[in-house]
């Protein structure tokens, strides 16, 4: 940030040198013309019009109303007008799909378009340049004698990614950026290659040192979203909000469990979907699971929700919070149990709905939506006793899994190994979401090859942000980074016991 000040700065030496300039000419011509203070009026009326339209003011006044309209800092808006200012430039210095076109004139690119970039390292032979000589002119008074333009903007650059739209937040700027170069796409716009690019040239247009720039985009949309940070949102654990019980919380629609990158709420559609939560071990998928159960209590004290939890660790995880559940399996025969009654229930409600003809289910009361959370996931493969077991289980979790969806049957899996060996049902889930993983491979079998292109660099994680991941529906292909709550025990246990506590008063009113 300082030296993106410096920057700014630096203009106005050029300024000042020309109003001293200016300021001695115009003195000169006063004296000789009688020194009328009308003259005298109309020369400082002058210079405060020069001065407004000058360069080093110019972004300045833009900077300074971008900060109040925003509520940023100046030099943060400063980065901002810098990106905005030095757009094309500095998309050309990346090589991402940009060209000037006296290179193109020169013949040094013939395509830009090479995966995205342009191609590199030809010798360039300077084009004769057909210059014209009152043009020029124009400019050097423009330039030099005014300073109301730059050299740089006369320069013309095609192919450069167009800004669709621009946002600012309390931490960076958000641009919706679509490709303008021939066979150029989105996906190669959100890739990391571009992305490593882009974000080195930012840091040196805009000055600062640490901007980080993150990429977002879904398979089903031409633009991509750029999204520059000053400061990291998610780099500080959030605890998880205090929650209202009598709050009413429509379990159809997602729920809040962290913070988007952006700096807003990050909710998880668990209605209709089935999520596999993969994460290294002691990435924070406990948060994620005790963020949703929070946001859902309201809902489960309703009665409208109903959890059912298997926890092959022997309870370690879910005892913490076990009154927020329905039923709890901790160990294998007890899992296999559950499933099998679930798979009934599921069977039962599908009967039931094929009698009053209905096609979707809506949560209530009377049929509420269940939710089944599997911590470890892969332990229901390695635990199994024998072969037949494990098929059966898996067969149980299949028909879950495959026909729940219409019938407010939903599953939350979490596991620390993507590979298709330790979950058979892997490919039925339709939300991924990975949190910190060891390798780049585990991370592209979590989200697929492309959402880690797309920017989706789970095993780029910190250590220090547990909590942290990539969330992917499936539907719309969007890629969201965000980060989970990070819910204590006292927390969860604080909700649970109240919602035991509503449970019994409610048997109470019921004598
Ligand atoms: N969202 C979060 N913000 C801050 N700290 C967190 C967050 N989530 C988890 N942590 C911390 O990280 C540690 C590990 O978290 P957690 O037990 O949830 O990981 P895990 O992925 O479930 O690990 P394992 O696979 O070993 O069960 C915990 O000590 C917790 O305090
Ligand atoms: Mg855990």
């Amino acid at each position: 940030m300082i030296s993106s000040l410096s920057r700014s700065l630096l203009p106005w030496c050029g300024f000042v040198v020309r109003s001293l300039v200016w300021a001695v000419v115009l003195v000169a011509i006063w004296g000789s013309a009688g020194q009328s203070v009308f003259t005298g009026l109309f020369f400082v009326l002058l210079f405060v019009v020069s001065a407004a339209l000058s360069l080093p003011m110019r972004p300045l006044l833009w900077a300074i109303w971008v900060s109040r309209r925003s509520g940023i800092s100046v030099s943060q808006a400063l980065a901002y007008v810098c990106l905005r200012r030095e757009w094309d430039r500095m998309l050309w210095r990346s090589s991402v799909g940009a060209v000037r076109e006296d290179e193109r004139q020169a013949g040094l690119v013939e395509s830009v378009v090479l995966r995205g970039y342009r191609q590199d390292g030809e010798t360039v032979q300077r084009p004769d340049e057909d210059r014209d000589v009152l043009v020029d002119f124009v400019r050097l008074v423009l330039v030099v004698a005014t300073g109301w333009a730059r050299w740089s903007d006369f320069v013309r650059y095609s192919d450069v990614p167009r800004i669709v739209r621009a946002s600012v937040t309390k931490h960076g700027v958000d641009f919706t950026v679509s490709p303008a170069a021939k066979g150029q796409t989105a996906a190669d716009l959100g890739s990391s290659e571009a992305i490593a690019r882009v974000e080195s040239s930012a840091r040196l247009v805009t000055g600062c040192g640490g901007l980080v720039l993150r990429a977002s985009t879904s398979r089903t949309s031409a633009s991509v979203v750029w999204s520059f940070v000053w400061a990291d949102p998610l780099a500080v654990a959030v605890p998880v909000p205090p929650v209202d019980l009598e709050r009413s919380v429509d379990p159809t629609a997602p729920v809040p469990i962290g913070l988007h990158e952006s700096g807003g709420l990050y909710g998880l559609q668990v209605y209709g979907k089935m999520t596999l939560l993969v994460g290294g071990t002691g990435s924070g998928k406990g948060s994620v699971i005790w963020s949703l159960l929070l946001g859902l209590a309201p809902a489960i004290r309703a009665g409208v929700v109903r959890v059912h939890g298997i926890d092959l660790k022997g309870g370690v995880e879910f005892t913490t919070g076990v009154d927020l559940f329905h039923q709890v399996a901790y160990t294998y025969a007890e899992a296999k149990d559950l499933l099998a009654g679930l798979e009934d229930a599921l069977e039962q409600r599908l009967a039931h709905m094929v009698e009053s003809g209905s096609r979707k289910h809506v949560p209530s009361a009377d049929h509420p939506l269940e939710l089944l959370v599997v911590d470890e996931a892969a332990s229901l493969t390695y635990l199994a006793p024998d072969t037949a077991t494990s098929k059966k289980v898996d067969a149980h979790l299949k028909r879950i899994l495959s026909t729940g969806r219409a019938a407010g049957f939903s599953v939350l899996a979490a596991m620390q190994d993507p590979r298709k060996e330790s979950l058979s049902t892997r490919d039925l889930f339709s939300n991924q979401i990975a949190l910190r993983l060891r390798t780049e491979d585990d991370a592209r079998l979590a989200l697929g090859a492309w959402a880690v292109d797309a920017g989706a660099q789970a095993h780029m994680i910190p250590e220090t942000q547990q909590g942290t991941g990539y969330g992917i529906d499936s539907e719309t292909s969007e890629i969201v980074r965000f980060r989970a709550f990070w819910c204590s025990d006292d927390a969860v246990r604080g909700v649970a016991a109240e919602v035991t506590l509503s449970f019994m008063e409610g048997a109470d009113d019921e004598f």
